[in-house]
């Protein structure tokens, strides 16, 4: 494609825009269980207005827009009054949990440095349930992160290995309240006392789970002690783009006192053009995402915040029980939350994902990892509520169908094929005819996933990262 060589006009451009959503997730009828979070068309329309009033103003400069600076102040404020963070705290605006994730662990290992200059590596522990962002920016920051399986059972952290897993070049400690897969809260109240006892950091993951779980504690429901009050905690991410039912691109990273923050925040002077002093990643920030959720905030209110939260909570618990009533699936842990996931006893149960779409149910498919086997994932809207019964139905024909199905002839053969294969080995070639064996041809994808999926769980981690990355580096293509 090329910009077109005459300017099309507004109408003609938008319904283009528009024919493009025709294979989406239709979402806004609340049959789609991961992704979006969505608390009705009011709040939407309302969230786009202020979005789109602040959309070309520029975060760069505070000075230049103190409305903005106004606005972060604000939308940052009342997440730390929401986690009890006291009075010393201080936090940022960001694009979403990745980029708070991101400002944390940079935060610590530069923390680490000044403390100890001239280490030779940084390391993080973090459980097997922490978010994968964690990695990336591990990955990115030069830290090595350190992981831990967890509980079998519960999928909570096991914090006596993570405290056999500090060493003297340990900067941080994670733990998610909730982690996305199983919606369970570590046991933040011993990784806080760990951390204390070593002079560590300590983050934790509240980006789904932080501005939802203190509702469903008031709403009876089993929380576990995981904000700043807990002593050890010294920093959280928060995404308002999630339970806060903001746009998508708003985030909060908070830290305990402003001596954390500090080193988050990069500044640089050996250039010849304006003054860059960046707090996050982006330089250059749209006003949009911090004036929709401002405004999203506003129009909710915390009564807004309980009644939503109440469909959830409700909605959860059916759900629970129904599926506890489904012979063939088992849920993994005891989730703390709306987030659920759930693997099959005796059939293929990325065929239960696969089922549940052919009747209009986007359900997302995990696959397995060391402790945590293969399983499908709900994240549970206000808007399941109306659902549940229609929902359950359903998922009893959909296991019935996904037990007649074959299953595990792919992941046989992906194991013959690879065992013993080192990851780094492996050519583009190579990887492009594992993609045609998985049906992968070109990069249209078949209605039916259990069998990537299947060969995906079959896959060896370091492999199937390869694999991905060979799949999109066809998949973005001009
Ligand atoms: C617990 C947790 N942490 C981090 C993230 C990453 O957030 P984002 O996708 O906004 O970057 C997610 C996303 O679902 C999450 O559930």
């Amino acid at each position: 494609m090329r910009i077109p060589e005459q300017g099309l006009a507004a109408d003609e451009v938008l319904s283009r825009l528009e024919s493009y959503r025709a294979h989406d997730v239709t979402w806004r009828d609340g049959r789609t269980f991961a992704y979006v979070y969505d608390a009705g068309e009011e709040i939407e329309a309302l969230c786009k207005k202020a979005y789109v009033s602040y959309l070309s103003d520029n975060a760069l400069d505070p000075t230049a827009f103190p409305s903005l600076l106004r606005l972060e102040n604000e939308v940052v404020a009342m997440m730390a009054s929401h986690l009890n963070a006291g009075e010393a705290a201080v936090g940022s605006f960001t694009s979403g949990g990745t980029e708070s994730i991101f400002l944390a662990v940079k935060t610590a290992r530069d923390r680490f440095r000044s403390m100890h200059p001239g280490a030779t590596r940084v390391e993080m522990v973090l459980p097997d349930t922490a978010h994968a962002a964690f990695e990336k920016a591990a990955y990115y920051l030069d830290v090595v992160p350190v992981r831990v399986p967890v509980d079998s059972q519960s999928f909570e952290a096991d914090v006596p290995a993570m405290a056999a897993a500090v060493n003297e070049f340990t900067a941080l400690l994670v733990g998610s309240a909730t982690g996305y897969a199983h919606g369970v809260v570590d046991d933040i109240t011993a990784l806080g006392q760990l951390a204390l006892k070593h002079d560590l950091l300590l983050h934790v993951d509240g980006c789904i789970g932080g501005f939802l779980l203190p509702y469903f504690k008031r709403l009876g429901g089993v929380v576990p002690d995981f904000d700043f009050r807990v002593p050890g905690v010294t920093s959280m991410s928060v995404d308002l783009h999630k339970y806060g039912f903001a746009a998508k691109g708003a985030s909060v990273v908070l830290y305990k006192d402003p001596s954390l923050r500090r080193f988050q925040i990069y500044a640089c002077s050996t250039w010849s053009g304006y003054t860059i002093v960046n707090p996050t990643v982006q330089s250059t920030r749209s006003g949009g995402p911090m004036a929709g959720a401002w405004a999203v905030m506003h129009a909710i209110g915390d009564d807004g915040y309980l009644a939503l939260a109440r469909r959830m909570f409700d909605a959860t618990r059916r759900i629970l029980s129904g599926i506890r009533e489904i012979e063939g699936l088992k849920v993994l842990g005891e989730p703390h939350m709306n987030l659920v996931a759930v693997a099959g006893e005796g059939l293929g149960i990325f065929h239960v994902a696969d089922e549940m779409k052919a009747r209009g149910w986007f359900i997302q498919a995990q696959l397995g990892y060391r402790g945590s086997p293969a399983n499908f994932h709900l994240s549970i809207n206000p808007k399941s509520e109306q659902w549940v019964d229609a929902f359950l139905a359903d998922l009893r024909d959909s296991v019935e169908a996904a037990r007649k199905l074959p299953t595990g002839d792919s992941a046989e053969m992906v194991s013959q094929m690879f065992s013993g294969i080192d990851a780094s080995t492996l050519t583009p070639e190579m990887f492009q005819s594992l993609l045609q064996v998985a049906g992968i041809g070109g990069v249209s994808l078949p209605d039916r996933m259990a069998g990537i999926n299947e060969m995906l769980d079959a896959l060896p981690a370091k492999l199937r990262e390869k694999l991905l990355v060979e799949y999109v580096n066809q998949l973005y293509k001009i």
